[in-house]
């Protein structure tokens, strides 16, 4: 997929598809105004398969000859003075994985319908991310046969003359947005077999530039010596060694922020045991430590001003001879005792040891993302990731962050009624709340333990993570959520 930008003129560029952008209540007047010559047979067609222009609606329809395009794509976009990026990010989004799947090689985009006054470089980006996220695809896997098509497709963003800069500057940022995000779709979607802690520390070595990203890479040994021993409790049932990966990307600025992502590379349970169906998806509980190496990726590239340290504490879940049992007891980082009752609430076992060491790097903020709980699930359900944060003025900032990226999150309460539920009777901590009922608040509560006072947001993305039934945007597997919300609010400090 090849995204160019072009100044509009009064001639059509040749393509297999011109695509009108049109507004819900005017689509008719849309298509007679920008189509004349076809206008009356394309409406007449849309009218007869119920098309209504809602926003994101995607029609492609044949010109037979009668344009210089084979085909023209009628698209819903609300309302043309103030179009949405989220709209923008799925039709386009919609369109080229249509375009693509028909072979259909060359798209144009005419965004020079849009008010001159309308945001291009922020509808450029979207339509930029929408482009790319919509051709990904995950098939290294099938045989060539069954491989979708990859034939080169050429999209062409047309936009006025005047705004050709402001467009350029767009799907640039978009481009990096998008592929940041299927660099951690990629590691998701990959076998767990594979993305083992050893191979995801090799990935983050990658990363390393120089003086303006730095890796470091911890072994048992050294992460002992810390005496990280809740992170250490879950990887004692695995034969595959827990790896501590330390990545400081400097931009300068004033602001240090710590983003942790949690990385079980495979969460069988451990001794508490999953059953079948609940493990079959297992290999998504990096999904956080992946966002964070995807946002990691492109720093350098996007050169935000501001220092940001990506922690991740990656180890396997297994239920091994040596592993934890129920009853043990570990000591954090911290100090912190806890008492392990339920080997499969490990994430937060790793993140204790993850937040008390980002607070000795005196940050300014501390955001984790974590697919921690299924209760989450249960109240949020498969799209909306749960916030749960000890700042108001920080959950501001990623809820305009997550609008701008289109990815959807929503505050949670961390409850101090609630806190009694997570104390043990013979340690400080409790893995498990005393309760089965608000397990994602009460799991919040337990990771807020080791934040002490620095200013905090923990992202339970147990839901979004994860695609199951697939849509043009996000489709089925890892959907790399959190990494264009957390480039968007990085790409804010000055
Ligand atoms: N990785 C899971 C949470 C999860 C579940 C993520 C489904 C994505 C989809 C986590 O480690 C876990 O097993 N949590 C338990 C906690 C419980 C034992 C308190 C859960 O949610 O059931
Ligand atoms: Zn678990
Ligand atoms: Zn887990």
């Amino acid at each position: 997929m090849k995204l160019h930008v072009k100044a509009a003129t009064v001639n059509r560029i040749e393509s297999d598809v011109w695509t009108l952008l049109v507004t819900h209540e005017g689509w008719k007047q849309d298509l007679h105004h920008n189509l004349p010559q076809l206008a009356k047979d394309v409406v007449s067609h849309l009218e007869h398969i119920g098309f209504e222009a809602k926003a994101s609606e995607v029609q492609l329809v044949p010109t037979f000859g009668k344009i210089n395009s084979r085909f023209v794509c009628v698209a819903g976009i609300g309302d043309k003075e103030k179009v949405h990026v989220s709209t923008v990010r799925e039709v386009v989004a919609t369109l080229v994985r249509q375009t693509t799947r028909n072979k259909l090689n060359s798209v144009v985009i005419d965004f020079s319908v849009l008010n001159a006054n309308t945001g291009f470089e922020g509808l450029s980006q979207a339509a930029a991310e929408g482009a790319f996220l919509g051709s990904y695809t995950f098939d290294k896997y099938k045989s060539a046969a069954k491989k979708s098509p990859s034939a080169e497709t050429n999209v062409y963003l047309v936009v006025p003359p005047n705004r050709l800069q402001f467009a350029a500057n767009g799907v640039k940022k978009g481009e990096i947005f998008a592929k940041a995000t299927m660099y951690a779709r990629d590691l998701v979607n990959e076998s767990p077999t594979i993305t083992t802690p050893t191979f995801l520390a090799e990935q983050a070595k990658k990363l390393s530039k120089k003086d303006v990203l730095t890796v470091e890479i911890l072994n048992e040994a050294h992460i002992r010596k810390l005496g990280m021993g809740a992170y250490l409790s879950v990887t004692r049932g695995s034969d595959e060694p827990a790896k501590f990966m330390v990545m400081t990307y400097k931009g300068g600025g004033k602001k240090k922020i710590v983003l942790a992502g949690k990385a079980i590379t495979f969460d069988t349970g451990g001794l508490s045991l999953k059953d079948a169906k609940n493990m079959e998806t297992m290999k998504l509980d990096m999904a956080g430590g992946a966002a964070v190496l995807g946002v990691m990726s492109m720093l350098p590239i996007l050169k935000p001003k501001v220092t940001v340290v990506g922690l991740i504490a990656a180890c396997e879940n297994m239920p091994g001879a040596k592993a934890t049992k129920p009853g043990d007891i570990a000591t954090a980082f911290n100090g912190t005792t806890i008492e392990i009752l339920n080997t499969d609430a490990e994430g937060r076992l790793t993140l204790a040891d993850v937040l008390s060491y980002a607070v000795t790097l005196k940050p300014d903020m501390i955001i984790d993302l974590a697919t921690l709980t299924g209760a989450c699930m249960v109240a949020l359900g498969e799209e909306i990731a749960g916030v749960f944060s000890n700042s108001e003025d920080l959950t501001k900032s990623i809820t305009a962050a997550a609008k701008q990226a289109g990815e959807l999150v929503w505050s949670l309460p961390l409850e101090e009624a609630y806190r009694e539920s997570v104390k043990s009777d013979i340690a400080d901590l409790r893995n498990i709340a005393k309760t089965r009922y608000g397990g994602a608040i009460t799991a919040a509560l337990f990771l807020e333990e080791f934040v002490g006072q620095v200013p905090w947001a923990h992202l339970d993305i147990a839901g979004p993570a994860f695609e199951e039934k697939g849509s043009s945007l996000r489709p089925k597997g890892g959907t790399g959520f959190g990494v264009r919300l957390l480039l968007e609010l990085l790409t804010t400090f000055k």
